[in-house]
């Protein structure tokens, strides 16, 4: 079983993850650390920067008893040319995990074709599964049940964190309203595929009303990695959906502002928000640690 995209798991298998997730969360903070994954290694091959996804697997397999490998692609045999399908074969045979931030979604469908042992996706052009277990943590330890919440996400709604992030909080039954540029629209196959969840998933260029009634604010940056030679077209073409305090007045007053995170700030939002009374975004990154062991548990449980 590999975790490529959010939708690689039901509904049902989401909950059961951050179930775990917020229990060993909770245990761990009163010192109950049972190595569930002693002598299990975790190979992380990176071929795009990263500190949350990176430290946050590594303390993961220290915290479970495990042990965790970082490849940079840059220093491995990817680089040079050995195919990923092979790369998986070889490597998936020795570690229990692979995960991979690679640039392309294919590569990393080759490695999970090549690789006996469970490949997790770290992050690729195409989604960005790891981080919305994190988000929806966070956000069941804010609001309880998800159920007919409303999340709104401004500015880049084509790109890897908005598309897991409309279907892993329709999955929960949330409503999403994806506010942004008509440039930025995401591809119809997403829109179709979260709203096929049952909820309401709707994308509109008004920030106004595409904001209104909503319980979480979430933006990510406009120049994603791999985006650089167009980035001061971006800039430009998202520059009215920067979540500062005016958009921010747009939803509810109990919103709460998230982020993935690095985020840049005066970009696509503002430190009046990034640092104001509605962000959870440092606690949404903690989050990190605690999603990743509950997803490193339950794919061990399921081998
Ligand atoms: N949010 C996230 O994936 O952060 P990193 O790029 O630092 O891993
Ligand atoms: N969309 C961003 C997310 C970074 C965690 C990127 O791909 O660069």
């Amino acid at each position: 079983m590999d975790f490529l995209k959010i939708t690689d798991i039901t509904p049902a298998q989401l909950r059961e993850i951050l179930a775990i997730s917020s229990k060993l969360k909770a245990d761990y903070a009163k010192g109950r650390a049972p190595p569930l994954l002693g002598k299990k290694t975790l190979l992380m091959l990176f071929e795009k920067n990263s500190s949350r996804t990176r430290v946050s697997f590594e303390t993961a397999m220290a915290q479970l008893g495990g042990h965790a490998i970082f490849l940079d692609a840059r220093a491995s045999q990817t680089s040079r040319g050995e195919s990923y399908y092979d790369t998986g074969a070889a490597l998936g045979g020795m570690a229990d995990f692979i995960m991979a931030r690679l640039n392309s979604h294919a590569d990393l469908e080759a490695l999970a074709s090549g690789s006996p042992c469970p490949v997790i996706n770290g992050l690729t052009d195409e989604e960005h599964p790891c981080q919305i277990l994190a988000d929806l943590l966070t956000l069941q330890e804010k609001l309880g049940e998800l159920k007919g919440r409303k999340l709104a996400y401004a500015g880049d709604c084509d790109n890897n964190v908005a598309r897991s992030l409309m279907l892993g909080c329709a999955m929960m039954g949330m409503g999403v309203s994806l506010v942004g540029p008509q440039k930025a629209k995401p591809k119809a196959e997403y829109l179709k595929n979260a709203k096929a969840f049952g909820t309401n998933v709707s994308f509109t260029s008004d920030a106004a009303s595409g904001l209104a009634n909503s319980d979480i604010v979430y933006t990510d940056t406009w120049v994603s990695m791999g985006d650089e030679k167009e980035a001061a077209a971006r800039l430009k073409l998202f520059a009215p959906y920067q979540v500062n305090s005016k958009l921010m007045a747009y939803a509810k007053p109990t919103a709460v502002f998230m982020h993935c995170l690095p985020a840049h700030r005066g970009e696509e939002v503002a430190s009046e928000v990034l640092d104001g009374a509605q962000s959870i975004v440092f606690q949404q990154a903690n989050n990190r640690l605690h999603a990743q062991k509950g997803l490193l548990v339950w794919l061990a449980g399921r081998k």
